[in-house]
């Protein structure tokens, strides 16, 4: 059954409602400055490559009710300035690759970029969590520059294959069905997918260097290697789910 609202659930804000504008503004902007710099990686690879290694990009901004819940099961009170600091992913940016060599190529060029600060990294492919989850996870700041001042505002960017966010979207939707306490045997069956999804990945690569080997040969055309067939560098944007993660 559905968890109700609780009185108790219901957030108390500490500061005022313009107060909360602005910082939801900067978060907003944050997330704008981190997909434009991913865009144009994605569409400098295409020109050079005529290879995109971003499938698509995803966003979200927390609700100011996601935020106070987190705040709450942290024992803070619910103010802004603990809001920025205890809260990582008010801003929410999700960088869905083709391939597993590509979630390390693209956290490398943004991680080298100036105006970028790595506060932490979480690397669950290398290291998957107990129940098989496998994403790679930076938290970065970028400076957002207003009329009178310039704020360092944080961002979780989470950069994960096809595979491993089909995983992760049919993990997400068993847990909240049983309010995080599955029952064993589902945990096993979505393990064993988590180990066939790291073959598959695993299995997709391979097939891709050999398909490079032919292009650099020449043998089969270079649109081959880009799945849309489409030379133009294009947006894509999609909406997480609501209500945030
Ligand atoms: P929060 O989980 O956001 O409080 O932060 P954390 O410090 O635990 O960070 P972590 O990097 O582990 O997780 C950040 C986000 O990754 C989560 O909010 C989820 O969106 C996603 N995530 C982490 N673990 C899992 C998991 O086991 N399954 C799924 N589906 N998503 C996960
Ligand atoms: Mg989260």
């Amino acid at each position: 059954m559905r968890k109700v609202k609780q009185m108790s659930d219901l957030p108390i804000y500490h500061n005022n409602n313009e107060e909360w504008s602005q910082m939801l503004l900067l978060y907003d902007s944050a997330i704008k400055e981190i997909s434009t710099k991913l865009e144009i990686l994605n569409n400098e690879f295409k020109l050079s490559h005529q290879y995109n290694p971003i499938e698509h990009i995803s966003s979200r901004l927390k609700s100011s009710d996601s935020i106070a819940r987190k705040l709450r099961r942290r024992e803070k009170e619910l103010t802004i300035a603990n809001a920025i600091q205890y809260v990582n992913d008010i801003a929410g940016v999700r960088v869905i690759c083709s391939f597993s060599s590509d979630i390390y190529r693209i956290a490398k060029a943004i991680s080298s970029q100036n105006d970028i600060e790595i506060l932490k990294i979480k690397d669950y492919i290398q290291n998957p969590k107990e129940n098989g989850y496998m994403s790679y996870h930076m938290i970065v700041t970028i400076p957002i520059f207003l009329s009178e001042k310039t704020v360092k505002t944080k961002v979780e960017i989470q950069i994960r294959t096809i595979a491993m966010d089909f995983w992760a979207s049919l993990e997400h939707k068993i847990y909240y069905k049983f309010e995080g306490k599955a029952p064993h045997g589902i945990r096993a069956e979505l393990k064993e997918c988590a180990n066939i999804v790291a073959f598959l990945d695993e299995k997709m690569l391979s097939i891709n260097e050999y398909v490079k080997e032919y292009a650099e040969k020449g043998v089969v055309n270079d649109m081959l290697i880009d799945v849309d067939g489409d030379t133009k560098p294009e947006k894509k944007k999609k909406r997480w789910r609501a209500g945030g993660h």
